[in-house]
């Protein structure tokens, strides 16, 4: 027998209502956004790692300029999302420390390296990209605040997936050296963004549950099939090669037929043993002792202007 808020609860979701922080939800429906939106938060933030290192280093002051403005945007996008999260009863400190103690997951994609310029533009192009195909979905999420902040977010993304495609061009414009670097960081940068998506639908414990309650519209594999359909005409125009020698579209089933993920090597990145896991985690704590001096000096401003504010 389920309760009259239940019922209520059911009847938004099923009416494709929004449900908004002070509505009545199921435990399990708490529990499972609060997972969701803080390990996105928490990708936004640690994603700005792999591209910060190029910020000193980039080419040109045009392209130092763009990705100073892309990696202010994720950190924008990461701040949305705790807040989004926070509506939910969980507070700021408790997920940073969750992330900084290794206990809470963020994208796998971002245990990766970025040793060439060149992965600026594929982050771009690829990581973007399939970030677009999974995040415009989630604009129509049940939960209220997720939905409206991913509006925002995905705006930007698009910004984000453009400047990546326009380096990648412009590098295969380029001399033999330029056109075999942007290959290289293709080459590196597919597989892992197929990843992303999450693993094969049958082995994806949350998606029944997210898709009933709406905040998953999609399965895995539906959105990894958009993105690669995405990436083929858009891999043309660049004259890059897409490293799947088995990937071509199939007539019948009207989807593309593509090699094995190495799902091996991507649940040992999700357990902590991918490539770079304890630099992006080693490089967050400190970030977070460093900054202790600004949360307290805060504090203590905001302690003075009550005092100030009493008298
Ligand atoms: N990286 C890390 N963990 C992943 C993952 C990935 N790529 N894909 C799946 N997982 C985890 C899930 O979190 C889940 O573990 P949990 O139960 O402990 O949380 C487990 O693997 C099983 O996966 P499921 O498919 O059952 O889990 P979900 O239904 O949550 O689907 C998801 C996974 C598609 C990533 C979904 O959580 C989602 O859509 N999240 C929001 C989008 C997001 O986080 N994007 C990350 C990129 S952020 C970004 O791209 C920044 C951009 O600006 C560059």
């Amino acid at each position: 027998e389920i309760s009259d808020a239940e019922r209520v609860f059911d009847e938004l979701v099923a009416h494709e209502k929004r449900i908004e922080p002070r509505d009545w939800m199921p435990e399990a429906y708490r529990k499972t956004l609060i997972r969701q939106i803080s390990q996105h938060a928490h990708s936004e933030i640690i994603g700005m790692q792999p591209e910060g290192n190029w910020i000193t280093r980039a080419p040109s002051l045009k392209r130092k300029a763009i990705l100073m403005a892309k990696v202010q945007d994720e950190a924008g996008h990461g701040l949305y999302l705790y807040s989004a999260a926070q509506t939910l009863g969980i507070t700021r400190d408790t997920m940073t420390q969750q992330l900084i103690d290794g206990k809470a997951k963020y994208s796998s994609i971002f245990n990766y390296p970025t040793p060439t310029w060149a992965d600026m533009g594929a982050i771009g192009w690829l990581v973007d990209g399939a970030a677009i195909v999974n995040q415009v979905p989630l604009c129509r999420a049940s939960y209220g605040p997720y939905g409206r902040a991913m509006v925002r977010v995905c705006k930007e993304e698009s910004f984000h997936q453009r400047q990546g495609f326009e380096i990648l061009l412009t590098l295969m414009q380029g001399n033999e050296e330029q056109r075999a670097m942007a290959q290289d960081a293709v080459n590196r940068w597919y597989w892992p963004s197929l990843a992303m998506f999450g693993p094969p639908d049958d082995q994806s414990p949350n998606s029944a549950q997210s898709m009933k309650w709406k905040i998953k519209r999609f399965t895995n594999d539906e959105l990894r099939q958009r993105f690669v359909g995405m990436l083929v005409p858009q891999a043309e125009i660049l004259g890059v090669t897409l490293p799947d020698p088995e990937l071509r579209f199939d007539e019948e089933t009207g989807e593309y037929a593509m090699g094995e993920i190495d799902w091996d090597e991507f649940f040992e990145v999700l357990r902590g043993n991918g490539p770079c896991n304890a630099e992006r985690l080693e490089r967050r704590r400190t970030a977070h002792e460093e900054g202790a001096w600004v949360r307290e000096a805060a504090a203590e401003y905001t302690r003075k202007q009550a005092l100030r504010a009493e008298r």
